[in-house]
């Protein structure tokens, strides 16, 4: 879940203590949670609570100047994947089915481009009552989606449905409405970037990847519902917030750490892994001495990362292995023979001949060998 993001709106009713405990486990599951506190919420529990908790600011008043200049309302009813409105009352719930902005809660809700999750907190007889009822089927075929409301005690000393879920039932509803792609379930490991191979504490051997393939390609499993391990070398680019980033420097670095995202169903390995490294870099920065030899350098080879887990046993290895192959010449020839010799399944050919390498746009050749098992 590290990096999901979920906006949390608290209205007014008794169960808004159960939110807090809502936030915690947010947090625990390394969702980023934002809070919006309704002026009726405030009654409940308190800014500082609710602030103390999320550890960040809370946000209560549309017409505030001050939080209207650091993130707007538009902002923020897009700022994360998915609004939660726990306890969701009657009377919100009334607003939103109706179109109703006059607070910050309503605005968002009426903002926003994201799914809407809601956790219907009222009295049995509201929560049955004929207006209630037909904004509750108004707001799901508008695409909100509910979670509870359960049956049970209330806290006005009734019986019957209208209880707020728990809050462990609001988080695997969050959990769920996150992995409903058809990668849902799947885990994934991609590449990317370049590597650095040290020459000395300052200067390093590298190349010209920029990472946007890698990361537009884990971007992508991560939105059809993967949990995706990234695993970067050094970068100019923001990470998709929806992945887990491991960030290395060396060719060393990202076997290690792509060993240590394994198991994983789908493995992808867009990095561009410098073939050698320099055998002992120097501790100190190598001085230039005027008419002296140039210094000599001795290579070794890389550990090919890709070879390596497409090697792995059946137990072991990811079920589907998809390498690249960057040639400037004899395109599908190299892509073909690497498909064989690294015993990946699929190959993705990339004609770096012109000015791909950074670009925004690119056009590639599939290569696909027997069928992954
Ligand atoms: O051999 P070459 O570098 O052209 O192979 C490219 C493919 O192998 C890419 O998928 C790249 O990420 C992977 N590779 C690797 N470890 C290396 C070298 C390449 O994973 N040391």
């Amino acid at each position: 879940m590290n990096g999901r993001k979920v906006l949390l709106i608290i209205s007014g009713g008794i169960s808004a203590y159960k939110s807090l405990s809502l936030i915690r486990l947010l947090r625990k599951s390394e969702i980023t949670v934002r809070v919006i506190l309704t002026k009726a919420g405030k009654e409940f529990v308190t800014p500082l609570s609710v602030s103390a908790l999320c550890g960040g600011k809370v946000y209560c008043d549309l017409f505030d100047l001050d939080d209207e200049a650091e993130m707007g309302h538009i902002e923020l009813s897009r700022s994360a994947d998915l609004l939660v409105v726990a306890p969701a009352t009657a009377d919100l719930m009334a607003k939103m089915a109706n179109g109703l902005a006059n607070d910050l809660a309503s605005t968002c809700l009426l903002a926003t481009d994201k799914p809407v999750l809601l956790a219907p907190a009222m009295n049995v007889r509201m929560w049955e009552n004929a207006a209630n009822q037909r904004n509750i089927q108004t707001l799901i075929n508008d695409g909100s989606s509910l979670v509870g409301p359960n049956e049970g005690d209330m806290a006005c000393g009734e019986f019957g449905l209208g209880r707020m879920a728990e809050p462990e039932e609001i988080l695997a509803a969050i959990k769920a409405s996150f992995s409903s792609g058809c990668l849902a379930g799947k885990t994934a490991l991609v590449t990317a970037g370049p590597t650095y191979e040290p020459i000395d504490p300052v200067r390093y051997l590298a190349n010209r990847s920029s990472g946007k393939q890698g990361y537009a390609i884990a971007k992508s499993l991560a939105d059809l519902g993967a949990e995706v391990t990234l695993v970067s070398g050094p970068v100019n680019i923001t990470p998709p917030s929806e992945v887990h980033l491991l960030q290395v420097e060396t060719a060393q670095e990202m076997l290690v750490a792509a060993q240590k995202s394994l198991p994983v169903d789908i493995a992808i390995f867009t990095a561009a892994v410098a073939d050698w490294r320099i055998d002992k870099p120097n501790d100190q920065k190598i001085k230039k001495q005027i008419g002296e030899p140039i210094p000599e350098m001795e290579f070794i080879e890389n550990p090919d990362i890709l070879a390596i887990i497409s090697a792995l046993p059946k137990a072991t290895r990811p079920k589907l292995v998809i390498g690249f192959a960057a040639e400037t010449e004899n395109l599908l020839e190299n892509a073909a023979n690497k498909l064989s010799t690294k015993n990946c399944d699929w190959i993705i050919a990339n004609d770096i001949s012109g000015d791909v390498m950074g670009g925004d746009h690119n056009q590639v050749a599939l290569l696909m060998g027997d069928e992954p098992q």
